[in-house]
């Protein structure tokens, strides 16, 4: 038997996320099954597989199906594995955690990760968890004036918690358990995408705003924005856009990181947590950006 043909899909809620089970990520991927996968992902914006208790080469091979894996700045790698961050927090580590406030990877470089992917190994005995936010869902209740000012405006991202203007407390910072670079005032460099995307495999328009790197809407002040930023997040982690994931030791999370936000809750002081992440590119934001649909027309013709 093939590893694919069971492949079994379970949605979890109404917007976001599904169960994938029937298949073992420590065999060969087989194309069909990776077809699968990809439209899965494309269709859920984040995947759950339960107990695969994979190898940092597995996780590799699973990470290749989506797409070719990115080595990221600011973070340091594991030692062996470029490709692989070692998302570690030790019990007596205090402070804020990787991941800790809601964003989606790396939005402020000219090419941000389209996907990451995320195993389970050290679980703390309660918490840890992790939530993701489905900016597809949030676009489409979004009230049509504020949808009307973001289409075709683009937003200005900057790699706040890396460089110096806008660097976080050190309170809030992620603490001995990852090692980052901080303090690079080119990470403060602006960088523009477009505020809605369109995905190439469901046509959904999306948001793609994130307060952890955007710092304004292009065209209008910080000052401007800041009011309008803030309604939008607000909307984009209504409970019903959501997900929240109860991890358990060998689970693996793929999210598409341009159709979602994430958040990793830290709430689990004195005890231990240990994930591998890895991530994977693709189409670049710009390459995937809604216009209105009369444009669109128009370029049809
Ligand atoms: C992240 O990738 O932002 C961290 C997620 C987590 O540790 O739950």
């Amino acid at each position: 038997m093939s590893a694919d043909q069971a492949i079994a899909i379970r949605r979890l809620t109404g917007n976001i996320g599904a169960e994938v089970t029937g298949i073992d990520l420590r065999d060969a991927i087989s194309e069909t099954a990776a077809v699968e996968l990809r439209e899965c992902l494309a269709q859920h914006q984040v995947v759950f597989f339960p107990d695969q208790h994979l190898d940092l080469q597995q996780q590799k091979m699973l990470t290749a199906i989506f797409g070719p894996a990115l080595q990221l700045p600011y973070v340091t790698p594991m030692d062996a594995e470029p490709e692989i961050i070692r998302v570690y927090k030790g019990a007596d580590e205090k402070g804020g955690v990787f991941g800790g406030d809601w964003h989606s990877d790396f939005s402020f470089l000219d090419a941000p990760p389209s996907g990451s992917v995320l195993s389970a190994h050290t679980l703390p005995p309660y918490g840890g968890d992790t939530l993701w936010a489905s900016q597809a869902a949030a676009w489409d209740a979004l009230p049509e004036a504020l949808q009307r000012l973001l289409l075709g405006r683009d937003a200005i991202h900057v790699g706040k918690p890396y460089g110096v203007k806008w660097a976080p407390p050190a309170k809030e910072q992620s603490g001995a358990g990852i090692k980052m670079s901080r303090g690079d005032p080119t990470a403060d460099r602006e960088r523009k995408h477009p505020a809605v995307l369109q995905h190439p495999v469901t046509d959904r328009r999306m948001l793609y705003l994130n307060p952890t790197y955007v710092t304004r809407l292009d065209g209008m002040s910080e000052a401007e924005s800041t009011p309008l930023l803030d309604q939008i997040q607000r909307h984009v982690t209504r409970p019903e856009f959501c997900i929240r994931h109860s991890w358990t030791p060998g689970t693996v999370a793929v999210w598409d990181n341009l159709a979602t936000q994430h958040y990793a809750v830290n709430d689990y002081q004195g005890h231990e947590r240990l994930m591998y992440r890895t991530t994977f590119s693709g189409l670049s934001p710009r390459e995937m950006a809604a216009v209105p649909e009369k444009a669109r027309q128009a370029a049809a013709e």
